[in-house]
């Protein structure tokens, strides 16, 4: 039998890349939103679960503002450790394997381990997250693995798709908008695709592939490498600064270095990553075609 997909933040950027992707190749799945299921609700999850019967849930709700975060602590671990810890649990309970998204912000991002770790963090190498989103996300991370469900956790680096708020898509309009923006030159690393990501997952599921993987593109660049060549395919006349963190300050601290090592996930689903220029130009496409 043909397994049933529950698709959880299915509102999202890459909830909303899931359900596409499951109705254009005719896959059985129901997708819900925040607004069909709060993932802090554990009965709501238990009745969820046992009425709908998945076989395996795709967990895309996230609390992502990784700014407001750092103010909004409790509903941020509520979200991306406790509902988390609960929905693995439960998946446990009911033998559903659990596909889970979650981030370069686990690592701290330094320097040091970018020259530690040349070709990308390694799956194996453990969190030591910095600010709070990279603190829940790496602790709901940490529950998964000790509720014993069988699980992927799949871990993504600046995710841009068609759908949503993303880094591209805030590019594209304010290079429709200003003669020059800066971007900062000194955080690098590879941007994950939305499609990349459904495509790389659903491969790993087909190897009934558990654990923890990496999907990211080949390459390694900065956000202002990304905003040029954005502008670039997107022929815009917006000129891009180059800046450094410093010019730039948020409330929290971003990773200097992003890049995940992807070899594994490769290695088992024979699907190269691919080359971000390639993505980066499909996407763009996508977006003006939508
Ligand atoms: N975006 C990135 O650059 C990036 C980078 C690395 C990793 N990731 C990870 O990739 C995954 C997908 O990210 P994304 O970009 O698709 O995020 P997104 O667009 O912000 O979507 C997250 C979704 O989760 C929903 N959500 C939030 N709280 C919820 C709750 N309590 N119950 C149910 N749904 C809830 C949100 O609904 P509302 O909007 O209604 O609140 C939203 O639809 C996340 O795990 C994220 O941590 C993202």
């Amino acid at each position: 039998m043909k397994p049933h997909y529950l698709v959880i933040g299915a509102g999202g950027q890459l909830g909303r890349e899931f359900c596409t992707f499951f109705e254009q190749h005719s896959i059985s799945y129901t997708g819900l939103t925040s607004k069909d299921l709060d993932i802090t609700d554990s009965d709501a999850i238990d009745h969820i679960l046992n009425s709908i019967l998945p076989n395996v849930v795709i967990n895309c709700a996230a609390y992502t503002q990784v700014d407001k975060a750092e103010d909004d602590k409790d509903r941020c671990f509520a979200v991306n450790r406790d509902a988390v810890g609960n929905l693995a649990t439960n998946c446990a309970t009911k033998s559903i394997k659990l596909v889970h998204y979650s981030t370069d912000y686990v690592f701290s991002g330094t320097e040091e381990d970018h020259l530690t770790f040349p070709e990308g963090y390694p799956t194996k190498q453990r969190g030591n997250p910095s600010g709070v989103y990279g603190k829940s996300k790496w602790e709901g991370e940490e529950l998964i693995r000790e509720s014993g469900v069988n699980h992927l956790i799949i871990r993504v680096a600046w995710l841009c798709g068609q759908f949503g708020h993303n880094f591209v898509k805030t590019m594209m309009r304010l290079g429709a908008e200003r003669d020059e923006l800066n971007v900062v030159s000194d955080q690098v690393g590879a941007p994950s695709f939305a499609s990349q990501v459904v495509e790389q997952t659903m491969l790993l599921l087909d190897k009934d592939s558990n654990g923890t993987r990496h999907i990211a593109s080949d390459g390694e660049i900065s956000w202002f490498d990304l905003a040029k060549e954005t502008m670039k395919i997107a022929e815009l006349n917006c000129r891009v600064n180059a800046i450094r963190t410093e010019d730039y300050p948020t409330r929290a601290a971003r990773p200097r270095f992003s890049r995940l090592d992807c070899s594994q996930t490769v290695g088992e689903t024979s699907k190269p990553m691919g080359d971000w220029k390639q993505h980066l130009k499909q996407l763009i496409k996508q977006i003006k075609q939508n």
